[in-house]
């Protein structure tokens, strides 16, 4: 801040994301209520020291008429939000289709929906089309709200589009581009028909990071092998302009949930769900109701150890929470009935008349009900098939400081790579050997689970989701003073 002769002032910084952390219900009129989500990311976006952020997104909700846009807009200023309004149309082409079909699903090495390939591609320009407008609204709103000086984060594969409308609109916006998903192997990302026009405009970006240095070495290959650019250690390199390309692993607000523990009402919690379970070990998942996720699988592997260890039919619970998401996309609709199916199966085969073994809810649980579930559960299973990094991990860590259960963790999510050494590690597409780990968990002597959690819970304390703002705004500020000052040699 000093080289930016930025010392004594705070400096401005834009978030622009797809979805503001709000749910907005309209009451009337002229009258909303909201809510804001108090995640560990919202607070430390909005937190970020010396800095005065505020969050540019979608509020999620159709808002046709100008009253009601007015009356959102100041209800959301309080908030230091401001809203992108989407039209039904730009949401149902942008983001169920383009978004959610073609690189959520690519990104995660699922390739495109297998029924609706070929309708995928005939519609893809249309959505593509859709997805560069969208973007050119959120570029619109960030010209009104920007003053020199601002530094403007924008966040995931949602807006990858963002960064060139930016830099052209105006050269010198400090721009970054931060992605929460995997960026694939280079081999999977050329089979994008936009793979060209996504990159180049994400390296329109001063500095541009990743979960994991795999994903920043995936992403400056697909940049040297499809679009014939330099790579070097730094980032990638366009006709002598260098955009840096970093590592930055995004962290939690530990001691929100640290806290929390100490809270009556998750005190309570605790005692009600160690009564109901009483005699039982319990295992717990929780995701959203995503093909990433691995749902089916992990359920398939959980009937595979009741099936090869009868000893322990009724001596184990598995609590899978499914929170559902973008319910208006077929491919997820069918998830759903597939997870119904194999959860009904399952606790028709082994369930008694006074217990099953899965209990399936739909649904989130508010923050005191899944710190308590975190607290006492004795395994926790996280079975993605592929994810950016996956908190849920980080979360029931952070919440074990007593019990010390053990973590079952994908070696496909972001968070096998920091929290490997404590974790058992798996394959989630080997049913076999995450039964086997379910064993191996379950049985874990206490001076190994010990030795395991002390090593996750450093790591999950010591980087913060605050750490992890703190340092890619500091990086963008260093990133963009280097060059001035190259420019100016
Ligand atoms: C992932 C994405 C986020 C997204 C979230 C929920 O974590 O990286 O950008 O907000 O999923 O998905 P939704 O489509 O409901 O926003």
């Amino acid at each position: 801040f000093r080289r930016l002769g930025l010392r004594g002032m705070k400096q401005r910084l834009l978030v622009v994301a797809n979805r503001l952390p709000v749910s907005a219900n309209r009451r009337g009129e002229d009258h909303w209520s909201l809510e804001i989500s108090a995640g560990g990311l919202v607070s430390a976006l909005l937190g970020v020291k010396d800095v005065d952020a505020k969050w540019i997104g979608w509020a999620g909700i159709n808002v046709p008429d100008e009253v009601g846009q007015r009356a959102l807009t100041k209800a959301l200023a309080e908030k230091r939000c401001i809203p992108v309004f989407l039209d039904e149309e730009i949401v149902h082409q942008y983001y169920n289709g383009y978004c959610n079909n073609i690189p959520w699903p690519l990104f995660h090495y699922l390739g495109l929906p297998q029924e609706d390939r070929l309708a995928t591609t005939r519609n893809f320009e249309s959505q593509f089309d859709a997805y560069k407008r969208a973007n050119q609204m959120f570029a619109d709103v960030v010209y009104e709200h920007y003053q020199d000086g601002d530094v403007i984060w924008c966040h995931d594969y949602h807006l990858m589009f963002l960064p060139k409308c930016l830099k052209d609109h105006d050269i010198n916006m400090k721009v970054g581009w931060f992605l929460h998903t995997p960026f694939p192997s280079s081999e999977i990302y050329r089979t994008l028909p936009s793979r060209l026009e996504l990159p180049r405009s994400v390296l329109c970006a001063d500095l541009v990071g990743f979960h994991t240095y795999d994903y920043a070495r995936h992403f400056v290959s697909a940049c040297t092998r499809i679009l014939g650019l330099g790579g070097t250690p730094e980032g990638v390199e366009d006709q002598g302009r260098l955009t840096r390309v970093a590592a930055f692993p995004i962290g939690i607000d530990s001691d929100r949930f640290k806290r929390a523990l100490e809270l009556p009402a998750v005190k309570r919690h605790v005692s009600e769900l160690t009564e109901r379970f009483a005699g039982r070990k319990v295992m717990l998942g929780v995701d959203r109701l995503d093909m990433i996720k691995g749902i089916p699988q992990k359920i398939l592997a959980f009937e595979k150890f009741l099936e090869e260890n009868p000893d322990w039919n009724n001596k184990v619970v598995l609590l899978q929470i499914a929170v559902p998401t973008r319910t208006d996309v077929p491919e997820y609709q069918k998830l759903t009935s597939q997870v119904h199916e194999i959860v009904g199966r399952i606790n028709g085969r082994f369930g008694t008349l006074t217990a099953v073994p899965i209990h399936h809810l739909d649904r989130s649980l508010d923050f005191h009900a899944l710190c308590a579930l975190y607290a006492v559960t004795d395994v926790a299973l996280v079975t993605s098939l592929r994810d950016g990094m996956n908190l849920v991990s980080y979360e029931y860590v952070a919440c074990q400081g007593s019990k010390k259960g053990v973590l079952i963790l994908s070696e496909f999510a972001g968070a096998a790579q920091s929290l490997g050494a404590g974790a058992i590690l798996v394959n989630p597409w080997n049913i076999t050997e995450v039964a086997d780990s379910i064993r191996h968990a379950l049985t874990m002597p206490s001076d190994e689970r010990e030795k395991r959690h002390r090593h996750n819970y450093a790591h999950v304390t010591t980087h913060t989701a605050q750490d992890w703002a703190e340092t890619f705004v500091f990086e963008l500020n260093d990133t963009v003073a280097e060059a001035l000052l190259r420019t100016r040699q």
